[in-house]
């Protein structure tokens, strides 16, 4: 018999919001800083981690680009941060979110950042059997005109693995305002590439930056979303459009100081009948994991095991890989539930 907890810990999961610096150990981290000489402001993590709001946490995100220089680097994160998934939450397959425009302003060129991650997560797939996508992350710090400059570089340096767009960090005003980008994600549709956002976050955005990403920026996903149940007539949009948004309650309590219980917006989304899928956004920086964000996020929000259930299956429903791929997943999801249901006390 296992406790609640332990199946939700020990459920099959896909990741479709994790960054790919954040998938990185602590340990590492402070290795890889140590062998390029980029000074920390302190290795105890507990100080280096501990952030008071989203932007706090962007500043040392930023930062933490810069201990990836070497090919190596960027493989071993990539294997590694697999290996630990599969470990802490028993991870099938996973969606990195890279920012490119991060690595480009430290000399590395596209195929520079995404070529050592395909292989790193290629060989992990080899290994531990989880599939993979990458979602471009357009910077939003930056402006439209390099918005587009780095869409085109995916287009033009096509890699079958990166298989969508998104974006994140917040513009150089602090705001989400995604529709400054709907140039860029015009460019990313008409090479079949999909869509995503990170929109409706914080207290500081709006709920009708879900309605932009849907309607402007033509996104079949969002990363985030919360602030939409502020507002019924989108999240009516939403239910009909059958959007997938991918949630992160542990990271999330921290960025917005949100309370993780059974109020929480996140519950209140499920409640509306909105279809989340669980991720970890920033394991590393917020001293998660995917496990913990089942275990510990959906426990504190009440959520019962037949919608757990259902959340594992949306992150395959939400996944950006093809239909073969999301029915071997199901497959294997639905021999895995049958036999934790047996188990649970
Ligand atoms: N980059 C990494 N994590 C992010 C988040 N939660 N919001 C915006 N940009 C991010
Ligand atoms: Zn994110």
């Amino acid at each position: 018999m296992i406790s609640y907890p332990d199946y939700l810990q020990l459920l099959p999961k896909t990741e479709l919001h994790c960054h790919f610096a954040s998938t990185m150990s602590a340990q590492l981290f402070v290795e890889l800083a140590r062998k390029h000489g980029v000074t920390l402001p302190t290795e105890d993590p507990d100080v280096l981690f501990d952030f008071t709001d989203l932007r706090d946490f962007l500043v040392a995100f930023r930062y933490a680009h810069d201990v990836l220089r070497d090919p190596e680097d960027f493989e071993r994160v990539a294997y590694e941060g697999v290996r630990s998934a599969v470990a802490d939450g028993n991870l099938r397959y996973r969606e990195y979110a890279v920012n490119p425009q991060y690595f480009f302003s430290r000399g590395l060129t596209y195929r520079q950042v995404i070529d050592p991650i395909v292989a790193g997560l290629r060989a992990a797939e080899a290994d531990f059997g989880v599939g993979f996508g990458i979602v471009a992350a357009i910077n939003r710090r930056e402006s439209a005109d390099s918005a587009i400059a780095m869409v085109e570089q995916v287009i033009a340096h096509a890699v079958p693995e990166v298989v969508a767009i998104g974006q994140d960090d917040l513009t150089p005003e602090d705001t989400e305002d995604p529709t400054r980008f709907a140039a860029a994600y015009e460019l990313a549709a008409r090479h079949g590439l999909k869509r995503t956002a990170h929109v409706a976050e914080t207290p500081f955005a709006t709920p009708d930056a879900v309605r932009e990403a849907l309607e402007v920026l033509g996104c079949e996903r969002l990363d985030h979303g919360y602030r939409i149940v502020d507002d019924p007539a989108v999240v009516a949009l939403a239910r009909e459009r059958d959007v997938v948004f991918t949630v992160t309650p542990v990271s999330t309590t921290i960025c917005s100081r949100w309370t993780l219980d059974e109020g929480h917006r996140i519950r209140s989304m499920i409640d509306a009948g909105l279809r989340v899928a669980v991720s970890t956004d920033d394991a590393m920086f917020f001293r998660t994991d995917l496990g913990r964000e089942y275990r510990e996020g959906l426990a504190a929000m009440g959520v019962d095991a037949a919608t757990a259930k259902q959340i594992a299956l949306n992150g395959i429903d939400g996944a950006f890989c093809d239909e073969a791929q999301k029915a071997r997943l199901r497959a294997d999801f639905r021999a895995q539930f049958l036999a934790l249901d047996a188990l649970l006390a």
